[in-house]
């Protein structure tokens, strides 16, 4: 695996446009190449003012979200107004902002069903074909979407879809599989903040090893295009 492309920015806010930029440019080539776009969104807290930005994007930018298809990377088992559901995250951050007349088709994770369930529900709605685009974070034990560091999941290759567990709550999850982020066109880390920067440093020094044990040190997609947007906080570790 070549090293992965690492994009390092002096703040926070500088870090927010490059990596909405670099998005929306990724969609755009999608649509103009294969008349619809099929992108993943990460979770958890840090995408949220990214999402707002792409949210902007429209017809100038080459966007035309009816041809934009909305995943997930992950999802927590909890309804989907809960505070803690990434779908909710995405709705208030990105589609909710959208004009409702142009609106992407969203394929939601059902968090309110059991997760076996729900697993196999999400599996069926994602289907066989890669992904254009797969956003992921990273958590301070190295985890990525769900997949955490000693889990089963965290090594299943066949399914595309699992039923995942957290050490922290909410416990029970859907996640993408490390074949189906791998499987992806583009895959892009985004982290920030001093508390990652050892684990980022140490994801990066596993893969330059050949030797990735962590869950976000194995996203090493087969053909597609890998990139880890970082502030200088996460970055620091990094030479
Ligand atoms: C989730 C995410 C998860 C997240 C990391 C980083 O459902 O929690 O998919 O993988 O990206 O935990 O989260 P923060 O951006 O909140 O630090």
């Amino acid at each position: 695996m070549s090293a992965p492309r690492i994009r390092r920015y002096t703040d926070r806010a500088a870090f927010v446009e490059a990596a909405a930029a670099d998005t929306i440019e990724l969609m755009a080539a999608a649509i103009a190449s294969r008349g619809a776009c099929r992108i993943a969104l990460g979770g958890g807290s840090t995408p949220r003012p990214v999402y707002e930005r792409i949210s902007q994007a429209g017809p100038a930018e080459g966007i035309d979200w009816t041809r934009v298809h909305i995943f997930f990377g992950d999802e927590r088992c909890v309804p989907p107004e809960h505070e803690a559901s990434n779908y909710r995250m995405a709705k208030e951050a990105m589609v909710d902002r959208i004009d409702r007349e142009r609106a992407p088709r969203v394929h939601r994770i059902t968090g309110e069903a059991p997760p076996a369930e729900a697993a196999r529900a999400y599996a069926a709605e994602l289907g066989e074909s890669p992904l254009d685009i797969c956003l992921l974070g990273m958590g301070g034990d190295g985890h990525t979407a769900s997949l955490f560091p000693g889990r089963p999941e965290a090594a299943e290759r066949t399914a595309r879809v699992v039923a995942a567990r957290s050490p922290v709550t909410p416990v029970d999850r859907v996640s993408l599989t490390l074949r189906a982020i791998n499987e992806a066109r583009a895959v892009r880390f985004w982290v920030t903040g001093e508390d990652k920067a050892t684990r980022v440093a140490e994801v990066l020094r596993e893969i330059a090893s050949g030797e990735p044990a962590l869950p976000a040190a194995q996203v090493q997609p087969a053909s597609g295009e890998l990139a880890w947007f970082l502030d200088e906080a996460a970055a620091r570790g990094v030479k």
